[in-house]
């Protein structure tokens, strides 16, 4: 079987299985006191309940792993459709002076990215929405060739450009918008784009463009929810019509599912973002009594440091922003306790959608690949490291073969 043929087997399967189960990963229980599906799947949930803490958290981290939801769930098979092999890398190691500038996780990401663009005999180079170029930098002192970067915040251009010229690289740091109709003239047949963790619609303007000029590419993908669409399109025909007659349909808060895993955190961010939640769970329980509406009211997020320092004053943020008056003879020890519990119920209920957050995100990586191919070019996709090192790390790479 060639990979042509695997990608498409398993966007297909992935297509239905993700169609059959959105009932059990779609709802956030987060939101939800009682999920949609608890009722009808009482053995899971209570085998969920009866984790303990460190199995809720091996199982954040490894959702494959001897999971108790294959009792359930047809967790084999997702795993098997989600795991795509590492793609060999090629060439040298770089040199670690190169590395000067560069934040040290960039530049192990650049270290993985870099020996896996495979530049061709007359590739003109072209890095996409490159920050400072740092990526197209690297490829230009690699190869020994002139580099293109386009990059539409005027600050990152110049800081950019300061670099390369001092470190004497011939990299072109070019402000440009890339959703703008001009950037086409930046992709003829001959141009060879890469892309580290560019968002949405950016990535997907990419592969438009791309496949209109017959440029190579190699794109690493991330963030699929940056997107002004309400609606997932899909990009190949073969996802959009699964996602037509399996009833598929993705918002962005579905898309957002594909990015959210985080690898494991230092203790005492975990810690924090526990409590977070578990405040924000209390709140949500007294905000549904005090407005006497049982729904769920989103609360900006906080930046790490400024959480107010008790539950109390957490609860007189949260009212505030949302314009709601709280009332003086809250039971504030029950309602922080009723969010701790409901902070432990959600991390359980939420291994479902664990164990359904990589087979999404490999869906939609095929889906780009599927495109690619059936926009004639030969593609392959991968990871390109460890998820260790960025849980953001599959990679394709496409090329249209030339026409005798
Ligand atoms: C996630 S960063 C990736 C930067 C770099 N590739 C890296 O891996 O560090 C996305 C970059 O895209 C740039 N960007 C966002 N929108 C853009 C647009 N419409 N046109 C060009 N660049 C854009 C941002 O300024 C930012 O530098």
């Amino acid at each position: 079987m060639n990979t042509s043929d695997d990608a498409r087997r398993r966007l297909e399967r992935l297509t239905e299985l993700l169609a059959a189960w959105q009932p059990l990963w779609q709802p956030l229980p987060f939101q939800h006191p009682r999920l949609p599906w608890q009722a009808e799947w009482p053995a899971m949930v209570e085998a969920l309940l009866a984790l303990s803490d460190a199995e809720v958290s091996r199982l954040q981290d490894a959702p494959f792993t001897d999971p108790p939801l294959a009792a359930w769930l047809p967790v084999a098979e997702l795993e098997g459709l989600a795991s795509l092999p590492q793609l060999p890398g090629e060439g040298e190691t770089l040199a670690q002076g190169w590395a000067t500038h560069v934040g040290g996780r960039k530049w192990r990401q650049i270290e993985a990215f870099l020996p896996r663009v495979r530049l061709a005999a007359g590739d003109r180079p072209l890095e996409w929405c490159a920050g400072k170029g740092h990526l197209a930098r690297t490829l230009a002192r690699r190869h020994g060739v002139e580099v293109s970067a386009l990059e539409w915040d005027a600050a990152l251009c110049d800081g950019g450009a300061a670099l390369a010229e001092a470190q004497d690289v011939p990299l072109t740091l070019v402000q440009q918008d890339v959703m703008a109709a001009d950037v086409a003239c930046w992709l003829t047949p001959t141009t060879h784009v890469s892309a580290l963790h560019a968002c949405g619609d950016l990535h997907r303007r990419l592969l438009e463009q791309a496949v209109a000029a017959g440029s190579a590419l190699t794109l690493a993908p991330c963030c699929y929810q940056r997107t002004a669409d309400a609606g997932y399109r899909p990009l190949s025909r073969l996802g959009a019509d699964g996602m037509a007659r399996h009833h598929l349909s993705l918002s962005r808060e579905d898309l957002a599912m594909a990015v959210q895993e985080t690898v494991t955190a230092p203790r005492h961010v975990q810690r924090h973002r526990q409590r977070a939640n578990a405040w924000r769970l209390g709140f949500d329980r007294l905000q549904r009594a005090v407005r006497g509406q049982d729904d769920y009211l989103p609360v900006p997020s906080l930046a790490y440091g400024r959480m107010p320092g008790s539950f109390v004053d957490f609860c007189h943020w949260a009212a505030e922003q949302k314009g709601i008056a709280l009332p003086d003879d809250s039971d504030w020890a029950g309602l922080e306790a009723s969010g701790w519990r409901r902070q432990a119920e959600v991390a359980r209920l939420e291994l479902v959608r664990h164990l359904f957050r990589r087979p999404l995100e490999v869906w939609l990586a095929l889906d780009r690949l599927v495109f690619l191919e059936e926009a004639g070019y030969d593609a392959q996709i991968g990871t390109f490291c460890d998820r260790e090192l960025t849980p953001r790390n599959l990679l394709i790479r496409a090329r249209r073969p030339a026409t005798a």
